[in-house]
Order: C-alpha cells, then structure tokens, then sequence
C-alpha cells in the first residue's frame, strides 16, 4: 500500500463549527492569542487559561465530524494513512482514522505543570470534564490542559517528520501554515512525493516543491480528492 500523510489544521473542522484561529471573525480576534495560548499566559493567570479550554472542550460535545474527516478516514481502506493534525479536537478519532498525531495537544486529555511531557502524568478528560484549580496531577501538580502552547517545546514533530518523510503522497487541509515547526513539516516530503493542499483560500504555500492546489472547502475539496485517489490509488 502506498503511504499517504494528510497535515489537517483548523481549517478541517470550520464545517463542523469550530471557530478557525486567523479567519476573519476566528478566535484569536476574539482572545489575545498570548493571554489564552502561551506558556507565559498560564503562569501569569493559570485559571483564564484552564477555562478558555475546559470552553473548548465543552464545545466537543455540540460538534460532529464532517465528510473531509470521514473521508480521510475511509481513505484507510486503500492507502497506508497517517493524520498529523495541528488540531486538539477529536473529530479525526470520532471520524474513525486509527493512526493519529496531535503536534498541539488533545482536549480530551490534561497533564501536569511541572512535567507536561512525561506521559505518566497524562489523563484523559471526559468531553464535559472541567480542570479546576486545584486539581491536582499524579507529581502533585496543578492538573493542565494537554495543550502545546507557544513558548513550549512539540514533542511530536519527530514522529510527524518521519511519517512526512516516508509519504508518497501528502495531503494538506485547512492550515495557514503559520506556525511552526507544523509549518515546516513539508520540508521533509520527498522530492518525489505528490502534494496537494485544500484551501479555499490558500496561503503560505512553499514554493520549494510542486504542490497541487484545491482551492475548495475541506468537504468539498476532500470529495474530489477522494475520487481522484480512489481511481489512481
Ligand atoms: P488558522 O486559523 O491559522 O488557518 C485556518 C486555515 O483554514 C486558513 O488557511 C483558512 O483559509 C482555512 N479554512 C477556513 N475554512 C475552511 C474550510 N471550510 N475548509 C478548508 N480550509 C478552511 O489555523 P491553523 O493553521 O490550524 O496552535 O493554526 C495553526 C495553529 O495556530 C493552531 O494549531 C493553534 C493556532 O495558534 C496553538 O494554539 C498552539
């Protein structure tokens, strides 16, 4: 089977309800990105940071996965797939994909401020489960969201920039590719893997490799991509 990559960011789930992050109207006009998502905002106010996710979390219960998330899921029936998604939903997991590496973090899971990368310390969250302060991880910690904030290190791009590496094809969907090292992850496809990039409004493409753009929304960009992969795959 050939292997083929997708890298999924906000921009995967806006047909289900969420709140992208730089669209015009998207969170980050409407929470300072450094209050709410930066090492540096959770030690200065630890409680605003922890409600602004146990929101987020709520928030999962109201959505569903949308067709481009079960597409790519189906898509596991004819090609080796591997999803590394910059998004800390679950909509991937619910759309049914098995292999799954979340490069910023899980909702439905909270870990400890002093050892946030140790994974005895990782616990999973139930979707309308709120961290409180006060409550406390195994090292006796605040209990935190399992977020990767700005300031923090990505433990996952590793894994990430191997499974790039081993791609045949590499699908990306609904990123600005604005942050990295997410962003820098297509550096590491092959020279001869074929890229494709679903954006309605496509941005920050790089210009060091062919990229195949569908400049469509992830279901309907998704639903022709299927079809052409399916035929060719
Ligand atoms: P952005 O909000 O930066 O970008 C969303 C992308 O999705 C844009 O390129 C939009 O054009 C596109 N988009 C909007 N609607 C779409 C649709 N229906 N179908 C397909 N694409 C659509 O989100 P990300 O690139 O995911 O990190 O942001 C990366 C990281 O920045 C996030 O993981 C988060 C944020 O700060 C942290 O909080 C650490």
């Amino acid at each position: 089977m050939k292997k083929l990559v997708f890298l999924t960011g906000a921009g995967i789930s806006a047909e289900s309800g969420i709140t992208t992050f730089r669209d015009s109207g998207g969170l980050w006009e409407q929470y300072p990105v450094e209050a709410v998502a930066s090492i540096q905002g959770y030690y200065r106010d630890p409680e605003l940071v922890i409600n602004f996710y146990n929101e987020r979390r709520r928030q999962l219960s109201t959505v569903q996965p949308n067709d481009a998330h079960r597409l790519v899921a189906t898509l596991e029936k004819f090609y080796d797939c591997c999803v590394v998604t910059q998004n800390v939903d679950n909509l991937h997991e619910r759309a049914g994909s098995h292999r799954i590496i979340h490069l910023h973090g899980e909702l439905t899971k909270a870990t400890s401020t002093e050892n946030p990368n140790d994974p005895s310390q990782v616990v999973m969250l139930a979707e309308d489960q709120d961290i409180r302060i006060g409550d406390k991880a195994n090292d006796g910690s605040q209990l935190r969201p399992f977020i990767v904030w700005f300031g923090e290190a990505v433990p996952m791009i590793e894994p990430a920039a191997e499974a790039v590496s081993e791609a045949d094809i590499v699908v990306v969907i609904g990123t600005s590719l604005n942050v990295y090292p997410a962003a820098g992850l297509l550096g590491y496809a092959r020279r001869d893997a074929v890229v494709y990039l679903i954006d309605p409004s496509p941005n920050n493409v790089p210009g060091y490799l062919p990229v195949h753009i569908i400049a469509k929304k992830a279901t309907e960009g998704m639903q022709e991509l299927y079809e052409e992969l399916t035929h060719k795959g």
